[in-house]
């Protein structure tokens, strides 16, 4: 029987540049969630892409001499190998240039349409093609030189945009928003991003204009070629595209829809949390269950970005650090939510703090001292002590209702701080029990204490696979753990060591990283 679905999804990224640390980051904690659900019985569908249309792709398209499609096909490839070089598991990979994609956005206006909640007017104020956002004149901050600029923090510069557009009926919504807030109090997460939103809501919303006629590169209005689309509009609904919309009655949507979680950065809350809620319950369909915000990474201090060349290349850091490290760097570092700073010496002491002298080390001393001690064998259990129950306790079942409460919050660095807890409590079990020492004096205590901890690890590798995929799975070849017993409901029970397994010869699953020398 399928378990209970999961519906994760990223932002689709914009393709008018290349992908940088941000993008991964945001997908990171998707795949992290969605290996966890997946280990833990759950459907999975985890969704990610990109977003191709809109002014912004198109004038760089422009700049660049080629047509906005070839750069989308360009870049949406290099999304799309990040994925795969980050062994992101995402079940499907949408564009927003796709038919099916194409399809399900007109059926969607067309609904709305119907509904009267878009209407056609004629569309004066201010634009920032960077955030692909309107804004108020009372919103913009005025740069050097006079010019105004966006309230987003991007530095962009606005431009006046006039001329006859549709309109979505947003401020119809206010007290239906406020409403749905009020009754679904974890819709927006966390917390003070949800403070955020509701302030906003309650300060009173403008109908959104929703369609252009000033530039080409989008989706027609349907029954009005000369206009095409908001892209917001056009990207918010490929959360639906990929589940089958506008077949409601597709096994896929009756299945996943509504999306779990919809993760996105801080920048683009709003969008998720205002317009997509007052979009889909205008057209008659759910609001997904959740959204949450992630903080914004700075590269040593900086804040991240083309000009100051700074930006940092997933795929080079992992060349240098290895994916596990960055992997878990990365989920580790920042409470998920935060702003967090990228530092080289951060990174370093991570890797050799937690994985090369916590689970690393404790791995790699408990298999050698089975490989010398127990004829490389899966040690027999027995003689147990209220010690050894208390750690297999503690590395196992205790370890994944925490981790899972964590994880159900997506608070990733406070699953990962229960993880190092469970690791730095089987090294106190080795200090303690001395099982070197047993070896002459009480052998078959010695063998006890072993194999509580070869459970320990057993248990703590298992649950380590969401952050740390590669090392995980070494570790459990490393203890023969069948492939087919690596899930959650393997944890207790009969999933345990069967004593007397021949073992493989131990190897380190995190060296120590030794900064070379100038760099
Ligand atoms: N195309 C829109 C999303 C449409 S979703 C229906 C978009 N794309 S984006 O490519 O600009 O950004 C995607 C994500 O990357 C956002 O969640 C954003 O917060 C994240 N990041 C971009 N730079 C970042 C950092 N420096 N740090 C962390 N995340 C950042 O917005």
């Amino acid at each position: 029987m399928a378990g209970e679905p999961f519906y994760v999804t990223t932002p689709i990224y914009y393709v008018n540049d290349v992908p940088h640390i941000g993008h991964a980051y945001t997908t990171l904690a998707c795949d992290a969630l969605a290996r966890f659900m997946r280990l833990d019985g759950r459907d999975v569908l985890f969704l990610t892409g990109t977003d191709e249309h809109g002014q912004k792709v198109e004038k760089a398209a422009q700049e660049l001499g080629i047509a906005p499609q070839e750069l989308a096909d360009r870049n949406s490839a290099k999304f799309r190998k990040l994925a795969a070089d980050m062994g992101y598991t995402n079940d499907d990979f949408i564009r927003t240039t796709e038919g099916r994609h194409l399809k399900a956005v007109q059926h969607l206006w067309r609904i709305l349409r119907e509904r009267d909640e878009i209407y056609l007017g004629t569309y004066a104020g201010w634009y920032s093609v960077r955030d692909e956002a309107f804004f108020n004149e009372s919103e913009l901050i005025k740069g050097e030189n006079g010019k105004l600029i966006a309230p987003t923090g991007t530095g962009a510069e606005v431009e006046w945009v006039e001329g006859p557009s549709y309109f979505f009926r947003l401020a119809a919504w206010q007290d239906r928003l406020l409403e749905f807030y009020h009754r679904n109090p974890d819709f927006i997460a966390p917390e003070s991003r949800r403070n955020e939103v509701l302030s906003f809501v309650k300060g009173g919303l403008q109908d959104l204009s929703v369609s252009r006629t000033s530039f080409k590169w989008g989706v027609p209005v349907p029954d009005d070629p000369d206009h095409v689309m908001y892209v917001w509009l056009d990207a918010l609904t490929n959360y639906l595209t990929a589940v089958g919309y506008p077949d409601t009655e597709s096994e896929a949507f009756t299945t996943y829809w509504p999306a779990d979680l919809h993760m996105v950065g801080k920048d683009i809350l709003r969008f998720h949390a205002v317009f997509w809620p007052a979009f889909l319950l205008a057209a008659g369909i759910e609001p997904p269950q959740r959204v949450f915000a992630h903080g914004w990474w700075t590269n040593e201090g900086q804040k991240i970005s083309k000009s100051l060349g700074n930006v940092i290349d997933p795929t080079a850091l992992v060349a240098e650090y290895g994916l596990d490290q960055v992997r878990y760097f990365l989920l580790r570092e920042v409470p998920f939510g935060n702003d967090g700073d990228f530092s080289r010496a951060a990174m370093v002491q991570r890797i050799n703090g937690d994985l090369a002298n916590g689970i690393g080390n404790l791995a790699q001393r408990t298999l050698t001292l089975i490989q010398r001690n127990c004829e490389a064998k899966i040690p027999q259990g027995g003689d147990s002590s209220d010690g050894d129950s208390d750690l297999r306790r503690a590395c196992g079942p205790s370890l994944l209702a925490a981790m899972r409460q964590n994880m159900e919050q997506q608070r990733f660095h406070m699953a990962l701080q229960e993880f190092m807890s469970a690791v730095s409590a089987a090294d106190a079990y080795i200090t303690a029990n001395e099982p070197w020492a047993l070896k002459k004096t009480d052998p078959h205590r010695m063998s006890a204490v072993l194999y509580t901890l070869a459970e320990a690890i057993r248990t703590l590798a298992i649950l380590a696979q969401p952050f740390i995929p590669d090392a995980a799975s070494r570790l459990l070849d490393q203890l023969a753990v069948p492939e087919g017993k690596r899930n959650f409901s393997q944890i207790e029970g009969e999933g345990a060591l069967t004593p007397g397994t021949d073992l493989p010869k131990p190897e380190g699953i995190f060296p120590r990283h030794v900064q070379p020398s100038g760099a």
